[in-house]
């Protein structure tokens, strides 16, 4: 539905000519002027980079540990996304909704950098901002089941991974959105870690984080804050997985806790395609020293 025809169901909006969800259009002017706090702290990343992981992880770093309040309120609601949360979760003016959160405030977009709030990209305000990247390969693949389970592409991953290297998919191009938040890095207060190292080392990017946000994470504290954020966990606790949004739709909808590895395109991707996203990458990444090897 959104693939076949950019005209049907995806807007293009911007200057970098983005295609976006369904109804955008209706959030976008709220977006663009709301009111941004120094205390904010913001997650950015593409879609399928780990973003829903990492705010798990940031609202219980915040929140001093409360795992019975992070699972009796859905993430969406703990920590919204500027443009779904106003569109697809609960329909409401999102704008209003979190310019009554108390503060200070947890908020997610996988909007790129043109397209964020005013205040953060004309520097009036200086909130953190934590970034979360994974290695294009692995988001594209994952993108492909959403593609396929949530939004009726029928195609197959090779027309899948031709449109994501061109950015005609949902929230546009990957390089795009990846490179105009890195080159913001010497100008905000931003922290960049990456799915590739969580999986490694889930605890020490908790650390990192941690001092990031000026927050402690005791060391007692950490087994059970690792294995909250476990895979088999959260792929289980329904005020992660969305478990909501996929009973709305009958079960027709991706599964958003879905096989979580680093590397799964490899079998998935023929080697034109790998060698076709390794020029990609050299091409939009190599000179900005961006590395996901
Ligand atoms: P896969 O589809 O490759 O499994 P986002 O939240 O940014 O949309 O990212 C979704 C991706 O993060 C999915 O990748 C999902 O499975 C993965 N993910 C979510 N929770 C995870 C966890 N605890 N450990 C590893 N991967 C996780």
């Amino acid at each position: 539905r959104l693939y076949t025809s950019p005209n049907k169901g995806f807007i293009e909006v911007g200057p970098c000519n983005v295609f976006m969800i369904n109804n955008f259009e209706q959030v976008y002017d709220g977006i663009k002027n709301l009111t941004v706090y120094d205390d904010d702290v913001f997650l950015l990343g593409f879609p399928k980079s780990g973003t829903r992981w990492t705010q798990e992880m940031v609202w219980l770093i915040c929140n001093d540990f409360d795992y019975e309040g992070a699972k009796e309120t859905i993430l969406t609601r703990r920590f919204p996304t500027l443009e779904f949360d106003g569109v697809t979760h609960y329909n409401i003016n999102i704008t209003k909704t979190i310019s009554e959160m108390k503060r200070p405030r947890l908020l997610k977009t996988h909007l790129p950098w043109s397209l964020c709030p005013d205040d953060i990209t004309s520097y009036s305000k200086k909130p953190k901002f934590i970034v979360v990247t994974r290695t294009p390969e692995d988001v594209c693949l994952s993108m492909f089941y959403h593609a396929r389970t949530s939004q009726g592409f029928t195609g197959s991953f090779e027309e899948f991974c031709i449109l994501f290297l061109a950015g005609k998919v949902m929230f546009g191009s990957y390089w795009s959105q990846v490179l105009s938040v890195w080159e913001q890095r010497d100008k905000h207060k931003m922290l960049f870690i990456r799915y590739e190292d969580m999986k490694e080392d889930l605890a020490a990017v908790i650390r990192q984080v941690a001092e990031f946000l000026g927050k402690n994470v005791p060391e007692e504290e950490m087994p059970r804050l690792v294995r909250h954020l476990s895979f088999d966990s959260l792929k289980v606790n329904p005020a992660f997985n969305n478990a909501d949004l996929i009973a709305k739709f009958n079960g027709h909808c991706n599964p958003f806790v879905r096989e979580g590895i680093v590397g799964g395109h490899k079998t998935a991707m023929t080697s034109e395609m790998i060698e076709r996203f390794k020029i990609m990458k050299r091409k939009m990444f190599g000179d900005a020293g961006l590395c996901f090897d």
